[in-house]
């Protein structure tokens, strides 16, 4: 996680500034970037998969300071839609370092992943295969991958499981349709087919379903050699490594996983008498997430049917994790030491909405009150990208930090910014 260092007891520093310094400058709620620990975390992928792609996740987040790291770690990008894309290219980052996903892109998404040269286009659903193929037009010519569905469940929640055939992305290979569409794209001049995709799911915290997915994927390259005689120089297999959000929690080791990927892939081609194929891996929360922290201040503490509620001045709008995933972190008192007992208390967000709790249960000093700081770590993937404008509220702010200096990445959303896309009246 985001390197803390604690000058003043209670008073963390990350990046060497003191997170209360951060709270009074740019305000709260806020979220603060540890830079260091972004690029640490690149370059531990970089060491465990020395050859093989890494493309970071940009749904997880994305600004253009961080796509300026990505290039200069050495990465590369997963994007989904036309946004994504043109904030990276327009902060200079290669495009055919960028692979474009979605299981329904628009004809706005193709056509800008086309102008500007997007590296791979992955191909999510039958239809996408001509439509691709006629906005490439008679000359050209896009390489694409497939996104592959292994059949696999993994991920730590119902609703960012993508590896099996219930849900939404990809194409099947227990129904053949997987089969179907490789062979439909190898017809297509237009279209040059680089290698197979899948992404299992998210927050995943154990190797097996990784080693799984290698054979399952090299079982269908098996199967395509036989039937078109085609050898895929690339496997990718996406992203979803796990990490932990409290102390205590698992999270994937990702050396384990580089090892036994790499030895899984070689032992299965070997087998299948086919070339290693290049891997290509695609994490976004284990990049991003643990280098971020989101910081805010209590507005009210309430004693209540058996709880205390310590509400805070943000909520659901930047942080829908604990709402829509159930999922659990640990916020801490910052800003001074607490001077009572840890009683078990349940944060509250501001939103007009009894859903709107960010932690419940959670011990924090039985004196915290109003104008206190709590910090939440691991906020560093899927706060702000998933932020929302529930309530009218903005959107907080990102501010880097970095041997003891901060900037402001991303402002404030104010609510001038709001009040100008209304254009009604
Ligand atoms: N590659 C593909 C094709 C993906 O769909 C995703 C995530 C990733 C890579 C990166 O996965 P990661 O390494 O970050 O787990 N909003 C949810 C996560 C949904 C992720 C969707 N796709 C959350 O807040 O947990």
């Amino acid at each position: 996680p985001a390197s803390t260092t604690e000058p003043r007891p209670g008073d963390p520093a990350v990046g060497g500034v003191p997170l209360s310094e951060i709270a009074d400058r740019f305000g709260t709620p806020v979220y603060v970037l540890d830079e260091a620990e972004v690029r640490a975390r690149c370059r531990t992928y970089r060491r465990a998969f020395p050859d093989a792609d890494v493309l970071y996740a940009a749904k997880a987040f994305l600004c253009r300071a961080m796509v300026r790291w990505m290039a200069e770690e050495g990465l590369g990008l997963d994007v989904c839609s036309a946004g994504e894309l043109e904030l990276a290219v327009t902060a200079g980052f290669r495009p055919e370092r960028i692979v474009l996903h979605g299981n329904a892109k628009s004809p706005h998404d193709l056509d800008t992943a086309l102008r500007l040269g997007v590296g791979r286009v992955v191909i999510d659903s039958p239809s996408e295969i001509a439509r691709l193929a006629a906005a490439v037009g008679p000359r050209g010519r896009q390489k694409v991958m497939v996104r592959v569905v292994p059949g696999i469940s993994a991920g730590g929640h119902e609703k960012i499981r993508t590896g099996t055939d219930d849900q939404k992305f990809g194409l099947s290979i227990t129904d053949g349709h997987a089969q179907h569409a490789i062979a439909r794209i190898l017809s297509q001049p237009q279209l040059e087919l680089t290698g197979l995709h899948c992404h299992l799911g998210s927050q995943i915290t154990s190797v097996k379903p990784y080693l799984a997915a290698v054979r399952r994927m090299v079982g269908l390259m098996a199967r395509l050699r036989r039937q078109h005689g085609l050898l895929l120089p690339e496997l990718d297999l996406g992203g979803g490594h796990g990490v932990a959000y409290r102390p205590g929690d698992a999270a994937l080791d990702l050396s384990a996983l580089a090892r036994r990927v790499r030895t899984e892939l070689a032992a299965a081609c070997a087998a299948a008498g086919l070339p290693v194929p290049r891997l290509i891996v695609e994490p976004g929360r284990a990049v991003a997430g643990p280098a971020g922290i989101a910081l805010y201040r209590v507005l009210a503490v309430k004693r209540t049917g058996g709880h205390v509620f310590v509400a805070v001045d943000g909520g659901m709008s930047d942080n829908p994790r604990p709402a829509l995933y159930g999922v659990r972190y640990a916020p801490r008192l910052i800003g001074r030491p607490g001077t009572a007992a840890e009683a078990a208390v349940t944060v509250a967000g501001r939103h007009c909405e009894a859903g709107d709790i960010l932690a419940d249960g959670v011990p924090l000093p039985g004196d915290v009150r109003p104008g206190d700081l709590l910090a939440v770590p691991v906020a560093g993937a899927y706060h702000l990208s998933m932020a929302s404008g529930y309530n009218l509220v903005g959107r907080p702010p990102v501010v880097a930090v970095r041997d003891g200096r901060a900037r402001l990445l991303v402002r404030r959303e104010s609510l001038k910014d709001i009040r100008v896309r209304d254009v009604g009246l």
